[in-house]
């Protein structure tokens, strides 16, 4: 144990990914299309005329009103607060939320693994109630754990990573209603792969936050751009526990510049939906392989017994897909996130040959 730190923090790990690095890097649930590429010139454009050596810029406030046009359905700027990817917002989310040391939030079991890490990085605790074998949920135990007087946040993917699924939104709404005195997080980063959005609601439900990220639609991973969309007493609020320049005036710029190319990132998230869409079709008829429906960017299958096999078959082709066996509902799964036409046929192809070769 290291005297300078808190004791809490003795038990935990450092937020260390590790995955095969591969030609076909398709794990983390990235996009193909490198938005530096894409819209280099207009960012360097507008770099000329940006000062790096300056705390404040003029970009700050043009991007909030860009970002709240995007976001639509009569959110202002003043209902959104941005941050260095969806992990900072939740972070800080989870950062302003904790009351004292019993505090808690609760989530669904297998759902996006770093609800856990980031919780327990500022003291927070977390609670999980089990997703049902076909990934739907018991709402009325849900309700349960999140009545719990130390309940300070209740958390839901939406869609799911990593099943891929969406919960009816008439669950997620029942549950909003009625948990008025907590607040409900709606994690919507795979939004634009799915087309279903809380966004509407927001107005009705002061106890609602929707979090949001560049690096799927947007192309955007490394860049780091995610964002919180809430009442303007919820983000004023949550303002308070950000630093005051928390992020860089490039990113800003960056973000700025990639929100007046909506179109052309829109139409590569198209191809991608037709591309799922298509996979899930072809894997589906792969004997022996299940692959689940999917309302975002990536697919997780199960080849049963033979999956750490087949996980290392793909590595040894190139391709890096994820291990999301971690629950045991996942138990032998594998997520791929959909690619370049040129990955997604390698990742069919190895799979098809290694279901062949090893099937009875
Ligand atoms: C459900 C979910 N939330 C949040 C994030 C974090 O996104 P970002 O890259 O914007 O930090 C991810 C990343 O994969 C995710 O799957």
């Amino acid at each position: 144990m290291n005297p300078f730190f808190r004791t809490d923090l003795a038990h935990k790990k450092p937020p260390i990914i590790t995955v095969p690095v591969c030609k076909r890097m398709m794990c983390l649930n990235e996009s193909c299309l490198d938005p530096y590429q894409a819209i280099k010139e207009q960012v360097l454009q507008r770099m000329e005329i940006t000062h790096l050596n300056r705390y404040l810029s003029p970009v700050t406030e043009e991007l909030h009103q860009k970002l709240a046009d995007y976001i639509g359905h009569g959110i202002k700027p003043e209902n959104v607060i941005w941050g260095n990817g969806a992990d900072d917002i939740l972070y800080h989310i989870f950062l302003a939320v904790r009351e004292n040391a019993a505090s808690h939030a609760v989530s669904l079991a297998p759902t996006y693994f770093d609800y856990k890490t980031f919780c327990g990085a500022v003291g927070l605790g977390i609670r999980s109630l089990d997703l049902n074998p076909d990934f739907s949920f018991d709402t009325d135990r849900f309700l349960e754990m999140a009545s719990h007087p130390d309940c300070r946040l209740a958390i839901l993917c939406y869609p799911n990573n990593p099943t891929g699924n969406l919960f009816p939104p008439e669950q997620i709404r029942h549950i909003i209603r009625n948990l008025p005195d907590k607040l409900v997080l709606v994690d919507e980063t795979y939004y634009e792969f799915s087309g279903c959005t809380f966004v509407p609601e927001l107005k009705d439900h002061p106890n609602l936050i929707l979090t949001r990220s560049f690096s799927k639609a947007f192309s955007s991973a490394g860049l780091r751009f995610g964002y919180a969309i809430s009442s303007a007493e919820n983000i004023y609020e949550l303002s308070k526990v950000f630093t005051t320049f928390h992020t860089s005036i490039f990113n800003r710029v960056f973000a700025a510049t990639i929100l007046e190319n909506v179109p052309l990132f829109c139409a590569h998230v198209r191809r991608i939906i037709a591309m799922r869409d298509e996979m899930f079709a072809l894997l589906s008829a792969i004997p022996s392989l299940t692959v689940f429906p999917s309302h975002t960017n990536f697919l997780t299958f199960t080849l049963g017994e033979r999956t750490p096999q087949l996980f290392d078959y793909l590595k040894d082709n190139d391709i890096a897909v994820r291990d999301v066996g971690a629950h045991p509902l996942l138990r032998h799964c594998l997520r791929a996130t959909l690619s370049s036409e040129e990955d997604n046929q390698a990742l069919y192809q190895s799979i098809s040959r290694f279901s062949d070769i090893t099937g009875s």
